[in-house]
């Protein structure tokens, strides 16, 4: 793919980020989301006279799409694990704090001030700090957390009897929900965030074509390698 970056002696490979399965993944995995979301939200608040999405359909959609989000979740883990992919989810210590600290200072102040990002995408690394270890927690802890307990919720006759003193089924229902508004929270902030490439469009049209359009690094004694490390 020719584009305004090939003077300076890339190859259009070294743009090529998200190859299909994961954007397949990703895309179905939103989709899921959303109706996830919108079927979940209406058995839990709606009432039976005046739902959002009849109690029913709701009940069958939330089913439908969990058991859709189980399969593509297992095919990210696998297509994950094959293509090598894994290897940008496995987290740096070394600094961590420190680079932490970088990512979230740009993005409470160092961004309304126009101020470059401190990280920039490279082969080595296409997550910046914060975003690596939000991408850990979800799609490694939370993501499974949800499917598991969603599993329990499906096949109660699974879940322990008594928890706690509870019915076993309660607390893997407030688990259930919990997750879920940490994961819908996880989305908006996620959005938005991937709102702030070099341009509003950058990053979605890297999901969509693969391809990232703006800044990358691939000198390793760069700026960004050093400040990678926590020296900015
Ligand atoms: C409408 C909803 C969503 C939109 C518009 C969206 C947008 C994007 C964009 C633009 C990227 C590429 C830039 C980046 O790495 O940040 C991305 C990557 C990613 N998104 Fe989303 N996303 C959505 C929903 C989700 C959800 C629900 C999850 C998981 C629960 C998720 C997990 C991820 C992960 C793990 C990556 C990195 C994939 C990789 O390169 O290995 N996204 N998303």
């Amino acid at each position: 793919m020719e584009n305004k970056h090939s003077s300076l002696g890339e190859s259009h490979l070294d743009r090529f980020f998200y190859p299909l399965w994961l954007r397949i993944w990703h895309w179905l995995n939103a989709g899921l989301f959303l109706l996830l979301i919108a079927s979940g939200v209406s058995m839990h608040f709606s009432s039976l006279e005046k739902p959002l999405i009849p109690f029913e359909a709701a009940s069958l959609l939330h089913n439908v799409s969990g058991i859709l989000l189980t399969i593509n979740y297992a095919w990210f883990v696998v297509a994950n694990f094959v293509s090598g992919n894994y290897r940008q989810y496995i987290p740096v210590f070394k600094n961590i704090f420190a680079r932490l600290f970088l990512q979230a200072r740009y993005y409470l102040y160092g961004m309304f001030r126009g101020e470059d990002h401190p990280f920039h995408i490279s082969r080595k690394r296409k997550f910046n700090p914060l975003q690596q270890l939000a991408y850990v927690v979800v799609v490694y802890y939370f993501i499974p957390f949800v499917i598991g307990s969603g599993i329990l919720l499906f096949f109660p006759e699974l879940a322990p009897e008594n928890f706690l003193g509870f019915s076993g089924i309660t607390p893997v229902a407030i688990f259930h929900i919990s997750i879920g508004y940490m994961l819908t929270f996880f989305m908006v902030v996620h959005v938005y965030l991937a709102t702030h490439g070099e341009t509003i469009w950058e990053n979605f049209h890297g999901m969509i074509t693969g391809y990232h359009s703006g800044h990358i690094e691939t000198h390793p004694q760069s700026k960004d390698e050093s400040s990678k490390e926590g020296k900015p």
